[in-house]
């Protein structure tokens, strides 16, 4: 197939198989489940979203051509692709899952509040557009279905490397001629303030010490990136990254990783299912502290090879309790999935979401599944049942979606689940997959 090139891209358009997988994002699709079979088969994990949303937005600190592989067909890609479009970027899309990105006619400097909006990630843009272009513009994200999600590290951040930042009718405009180095204490931990920062850091005069850093491996991800750039960037992985900025970076070629938490939302489909799947093109070594928590409540994850994981039930599931923390902590994406998890084992546990307000939106539409779970105030009592029962349930966000599908998979009889938009925005095909391992699941459009 011939690669497509246009400027601005139509995402719709240029994305193979991507209508299909959620670009025409249609608020009124539905999925329907028949629960209760066992899944068994192989299926691929796909690149990380969280790893290339930050990927994407690093190509605007250099002119030349750079080429991202392993993407996922996400909606929330396709957003940031369509915002570079926007900004003037050329892509190309072909189908081995790669984008190059051509930055030399970036034009326009404002990422709008219709696409802001729908992805708060588009925040990843304002540090690389302001160090390489002396300007950025972007909407406010505003808040969202799991808390208020403020980006003031990110202002503050910006204005400690010497931006001229004002915020006025919904936007935050930045300009600088230069950012120059500073240290930076981050409190909270925050995964894109720490990217927006890091990238903004590799183009400004002198040394930049982020202190409280993000660890995320979709940070370092960022950080090889960078590297490969020509950035000079010690310590990504560790809580203190230390950036030389460096006059200007090249183009490059990168491989975005697996996305851990797609890995651990399968195991669960398995484990929850008595079923036996093996998990190609992952990498456990991202998942120490959840597969622990998994193997201690009774599933069974077998190494095979570099990159595979073959899991099972032992038959046993015991719940487990756990917090939610930043990396190497256990994650927050993966704490709704994990309700499911305890809910079909047996005993007891308390969960503690520690990063998000209201992050417990799916409990209500666990509760009408038949799940014995008590919210109190950030932690949350679960009674396991050992099953679940189908219903017709609403997805509140992306995580949440997944709980329900993974509910509606264990769960006796139909499950309708409905604005699963928000799955598409993270999930690659995940029906397919799904039917792939033999589950009873379809798409229903109206
Ligand atoms: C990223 C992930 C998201 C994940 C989250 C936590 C991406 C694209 N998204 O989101 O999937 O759930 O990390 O692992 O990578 N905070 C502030 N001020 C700020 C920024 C954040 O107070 O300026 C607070 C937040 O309200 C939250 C905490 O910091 O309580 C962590 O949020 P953060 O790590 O920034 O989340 P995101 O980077 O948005």
């Amino acid at each position: 197939m011939e690669p497509t090139r246009n400027r601005p891209i139509s995402a719709e358009k240029n994305l193979p198989g991507a209508v299909k997988y959620g670009n025409k994002i249609d608020i009124m699709d539905k999925i329907l489940i028949r629960g209760g079979g066992t899944l068994k088969g192989t299926i691929p994990i796909s690149g990380a979203k969280n790893a290339t949303l930050p990927a994407l937005a690093a190509t605007l600190l250099t002119s030349d051509r750079v080429y991202l592989s392993n993407i996922p067909h996400l909606v929330d890609v396709t957003t940031m692709l369509e915002l570079l479009g926007r900004h003037g970027a050329a892509l190309t899309i072909d189908e081995k899952l790669g984008v190059e990105i051509d930055n030399k006619g970036i034009d326009n400097f404002c990422a709008p509040y219709d696409l802001v909006r729908t992805m708060r990630a588009s925040i990843l843009v304002m540090g690389p557009m302001l160090a390489h272009y002396g300007q950025a513009e972007i909407s406010l994200p505003g808040g969202c279905a799991i808390g208020s999600r403020p980006v003031n590290l990110h202002i503050q951040g910006l204005r400690a490397l010497g931006a001229d930042i004002s915020l006025g009718n919904g936007f935050i405009r930045a300009r600088c001629k230069r950012l120059s180095g500073a240290r930076i204490y981050l409190e909270p931990v925050t995964v894109t303030g720490t990217e927006n920062l890091l990238m903004a850091a590799t183009l400004a005069d002198g040394i930049t010490t982020l202190e409280n850093a993000a660890r995320e491996p979709e940070v370092v991800d960022l950080a090889n990136m960078l590297i490969s750039m020509g950035a000079k960037i010690r310590g990504a992985g560790s809580s203190t990254i230390i950036i030389e900025g460096v006059k200007e970076l090249h183009g490059t070629s990168h491989t975005i990783i697996p996305d851990r938490i797609e890995t651990v939302t399968f195991i669960i489909a398995a484990a929850i299912t008595n079923g036996e799947v093996t998990l190609t093109n992952t990498q456990s070594e991202f998942l120490t502290v959840p597969l622990e928590k998994l193997r201690q409540a009774g599933v069974i994850i077998e190494e095979e090879g570099g990159n595979s994981l073959k899991v099972r039930s032992n038959g046993n599931l015991q719940a487990v309790d756990f917090q939610t923390s930043p990396y190497p902590g256990f994650p927050t994406d993966i704490q709704a999935q994990m309700l499911v998890f305890n809910s079909m084992a047996a005993g007891s546990s308390i969960v503690t979401e520690t990063i998000f307000e209201n992050r417990f939106m799916h409990v209500s539409e666990l509760q009408r599944m038949g799940a014995n779970i008590q919210i109190h105030g950030n932690s949350v009592h679960v009674q396991g049942m050992g099953k679940l029962v189908g219903a017709p349930v609403m997805a509140t966000d992306l995580r949440a979606s997944a709980s329900l599908v993974l509910a509606g998979l264990a769960a006796e009889g139909e499950t309708l689940i409905s604005r699963v938009y928000h799955l598409d925005r993270g999930y690659e095909r995940i029906e397919e997959k799904l039917l792939a391992l033999g589950a009873e699941i379809k798409r229903l459009s109206e």
